[in-house]
């Protein structure tokens, strides 16, 4: 048998691991790395190399690298064009497996923040065995996410009383009824969405760049006044470096008296 590690590494702080990740990774023979183009693989990959230095450098372990496939962000197929490269996905992982594995060893993904927060590497490995693949069997160890760290360094909770929380996508935000935001967590937005509600006098934003990272930037306060600074934010760390990685929760502020 083969096992799979999906640990969770955090979102950027060397600090916000786990014992249990850490103990994981100290069991682990060999680490998977998905060499992304574009942004921030350097600094990513980086990141990862300079946590194992930290806590497995005593013992042996191997490194293999695969080349994670591209998606089609063109296509007018969303669903279809995920759906591919998903499947495409699942084929490096099992190539590195057959390829990089002996049996009884155990593999490792690092994996960005937590691996069931828009991460597909978990749904990736339930593909794999579905497909057949009895020799294959995984575990995965919990991280902190981007989520956690920007709640933590704004000081705010998730919730209010009674309320829920919604996590999505920048994309939702673009297309989605700006009525309905009323307590939202923000991630992988590329087009800075948030500037869609700026015109909503209620709302609130608390926005976070590479939070835990020595670039870490943020911003908080009503989403009209702070709108462009954040952009402009965005375009400096992007002139600066090439890539920036932002969360924001955007929440509309309780009627008065109620
Ligand atoms: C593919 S998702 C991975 C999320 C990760 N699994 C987690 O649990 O945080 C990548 C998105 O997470 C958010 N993100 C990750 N790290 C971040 C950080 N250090 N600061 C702000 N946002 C971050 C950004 O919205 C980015 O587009």
């Amino acid at each position: 048998m083969k096992t799979i590690y999906l640990i969770g590494i955090g979102p950027g702080d060397p600090d916000a691991l786990t014992l249990a990740a850490i103990k994981a990774m100290r069991r682990v023979d060999v680490f998977f790395v998905l060499e992304k183009e574009g942004e921030g693989k350097d600094s990513l990959i980086r990141f990862r190399r300079e946590i194992l230095e930290r806590h497995a450098s005593d013992r042996p372990y191997r490194i293999a690298t695969g080349a994670s496939p591209k998606r089609d962000r063109e296509s007018a197929d969303y669903a279809g064009a995920v759906e591919d490269w998903r499947k495409r996905r699942t084929q490096v992982i099992a190539d590195l497996i057959d390829t990089e594995m002996a049996d009884g060893e155990i593999g490792g993904f690092l994996l960005w923040g937590d691996p069931a927060l828009y991460d597909g590497t978990l749904q990736n490995l339930h593909d794999l065995i579905a497909d057949g693949r009895d020799d294959v069997t995984f575990e995965v160890f919990p991280g902190i996410t981007c989520v956690q760290a920007l709640t933590a360094r704004h000081k705010v909770t998730l919730n209010r009383v009674g309320e829920s929380i919604t996590i999505t996508t920048g994309r939702q935000i673009e297309t989605g009824d700006p009525a309905a935001v009323t307590n939202s967590v923000v991630m992988l937005d590329s087009r800075d969405a948030f500037r869609r509600l700026a015109d909503q006098p209620d709302m609130d934003i608390f926005w976070g760049g590479d939070v835990g990272t020595p670039d870490e930037v943020l911003i908080a306060g009503p989403l009209g006044d702070v709108a462009e600074r954040i952009s402009r934010t965005i375009q400096d760390q992007r002139a600066r470096k090439g890539w920036v990685m932002d969360t924001y929760l955007l929440r509309r502020r309780a009627p008065k008296g109620g």
